[in-house]
């Protein structure tokens, strides 16, 4: 099974199961809708693949620690798209949650797939308890306090926030808790997977922020341009684009660079690689960027 399939099974699987009986329909729709829309998934294939490179020895668990992340960077999105923070009316093409269920279910959606995420990992981690506290504590790291995605969404709320420290907790922090997590789901070491996440993750903010200026809504699925709108610290404006591309190529190196020597390096490698190349497409770059030169060029003719 590839992995992509992989963790929407186990997303299916563990969603219901921690829903349970009883609960308000409109806020487990709600929840629904905030997961099940089309996400990438990125975040657990890079839990499963780093838990096969450390040779997986309890799938179930990779799976709930897997479907803990996904579930976490679900509900940073519900409140992240709230008029509170972004005011964002799409998300992944379709209405974002409190567009479509209003904000009190938004809220409380964004709040219950935290509780969920928790749910999840006790669920399954109950027969090893060591790897159970360490996965509890890692993606504690990666959520909270002092520098995961709850820290990073607050320094927009701060006079002054360094763009590598803004973006690293509110996006690499998850990256990071979702490689140690493969390899702590298999009671492995996983300070050598610290970098692939971290730099991955930094990647994929400033890709975001590149794809914010020259994307097109329809394309992003989300509404483009929301750094300038909202005046964010962004790759983008204070690298410039072609600074910001030089940046994310960078990044990407040394995530692949940094992949341990292991079994599935390739496998890593190649999902690095193919992550690089859909968040940013050469080709829609370089015809941007062509179009963008030329309309400068001819604005100063
Ligand atoms: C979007 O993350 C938010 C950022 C951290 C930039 P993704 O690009 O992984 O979003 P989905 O899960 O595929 O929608
Ligand atoms: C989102 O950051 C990252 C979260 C912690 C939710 P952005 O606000 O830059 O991401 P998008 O563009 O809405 O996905
Ligand atoms: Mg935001
Ligand atoms: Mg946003």
């Amino acid at each position: 099974m590839d992995l992509l399939k992989r963790a929407e099974k186990s997303l299916e699987f563990h969603f219901e199961r921690a829903v349970g009986v009883g609960a308000p329909p409109r806020l487990v729709d709600a929840m629904r809708h905030a997961v099940f829309s089309g996400g990438a998934r990125v975040r657990p294939q890079l839990v499963m693949s780093v838990a096969m490179a450390c040779g997986e020895d309890v799938p179930e668990l990779t799976d709930a620690a897997a479907c803990a992340v996904e579930l976490m960077h679900c509900a940073s999105l519900v409140h992240d798209d709230m008029p509170a923070f972004d005011n964002a009316d799409i998300r992944r093409g379709r209405p974002s949650v409190h567009k479509a269920f209003g904000e009190p279910l938004a809220l409380l959606a964004g709040d219950a797939l935290i509780v969920m995420a928790y749910q999840v990992l006790l669920n399954a981690g109950q027969a090893h308890p060591a790897r159970l506290v360490a996965l509890m504590q890692n993606l504690s790291a990666g959520v909270g306090l002092p520098s995961g995605i709850v820290a990073g969404q607050a320094w927009e709320c701060e006079v002054k926030a360094d763009l590598g420290q803004y973006q690293r907790a509110k996006t690499g922090a998850l990256f990071v808790a979702a490689t140690c997590a493969g390899a702590l789901c298999c009671a492995s070491d996983a300070s050598p997977w610290a970098t692939l996440g971290a730099s991955l993750g930094e990647a994929y903010q400033v890709a975001d922020d590149i794809r914010d200026v020259m994307g097109q809504t329809i394309l992003l699925g989300k509404p483009a341009g929301q750094d300038v709108l909202h005046d964010r610290p962004s790759a983008a404006s204070e690298l410039g684009l072609d600074g910001a591309m030089a940046h994310f190529q960078a990044l990407i190196e040394t995530a692949i660079a940094s992949i341990p020597l292991c079994s599935h390096r390739e496998l890593l490698r190649q999902l690095v690689r193919r992550e690089a190349e859909r968040l940013v497409p050469s080709d829609v770059f370089a015809q941007y960027r062509l179009q963008h030169h030329t309309a400068s060029q001819s604005l100063s003719a």
